[in-house]
């Protein structure tokens, strides 16, 4: 099948290389829930109406958190909880302070960054209503959601172990041209194991250009991986 489109150049070639590893990564993503993978950037909003299915409260789980009832869909909540374990064993206690933001929310969060920093400066941080991953109640900002959180052994242990739990960082240093964001080192999104695997293999660690392949090919991926390996 064609999968030029959207697939940058470096990734197609890994994919001639290695073919079945891709299919097999791939299998656990089609396998799973699409709006793990809906890509919310500056181009592909959500509806302003758009809720997470199954948002749980991040206090029943062995959490910190900097305020209560931080709410997350439950893979992630999971996911996260695990997480958080590894971390405590390496003596690192990691710290939640934002997680799922209603439309409504982020519409309040982004007018006051607009206030605080003026509109540009704004734009490179802070998403417009409906256009944040925090609206898919799978996105996490980590410890002071600042450069200074950058260099601290909570923010390196993530940079270092979130992906083997799932979690990919959505805006890394030097790709504001990719994202549309600058530097974010305290917000990761769950995508799960398969996922972030992916994105290392053969997407050369870009969540973003991983997502805009999974959005352009997902139909015929399906189509695909419906039919009987031999006639793929
Ligand atoms: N800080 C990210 C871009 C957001 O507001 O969703
Ligand atoms: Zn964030």
């Amino acid at each position: 099948m064609e999968l030029v489109q959207n697939t940058p150049r470096e990734t197609s070639i890994k994919i001639r290389e290695n073919p079945k590893r891709f299919l097999e990564l791939l299998d656990g993503i089609l396998r799973s829930d699409r709006e793990l993978f809906l890509l919310v950037d500056k181009k592909h909003p959500l509806p302003r109406t758009y809720e997470p299915k199954d948002l749980v409260s991040l206090d029943t789980y062995e959490i910190r958190t900097s305020r209560p009832t931080l709410l997350l869909r439950k893979s992630a909540a999971q996911a996260l909880s695990i997480m958080a374990k590894e971390a405590r064993k390496d003596g690192t206690e990691l710290l939640v302070s934002s997680a799922y933001r209603s439309f409504q929310y982020q519409a309040t969060v982004y007018k006051r960054v607009v206030q605080e920093l003026g509109q540009e400066a704004a734009d490179r941080e802070s998403a417009k209503p409906g256009f944040s991953q925090h609206q898919l109640g799978t996105a996490v900002d980590f410890g002071s959601i600042s450069d200074s959180f950058t260099g601290t052994p909570m923010e390196r242990w993530l940079r270092r172990r979130a992906w083997e739990f799932g979690f990919s960082l959505s805006y890394p240093e030097g790709k504001e041209a990719e994202t549309g964001y600058r530097y974010e080192s305290w917000h990761y999104r769950f995508l799960g194991k398969d996922a972030t695997q992916l994105e290392r293999e053969f997407f050369f660690g870009s969540q973003q250009r991983m997502l805009e392949f999974l959005d352009t090919h997902w139909e015929a991926l399906q189509k695909v991986h419906r039919l009987p390996s031999s006639n793929r």
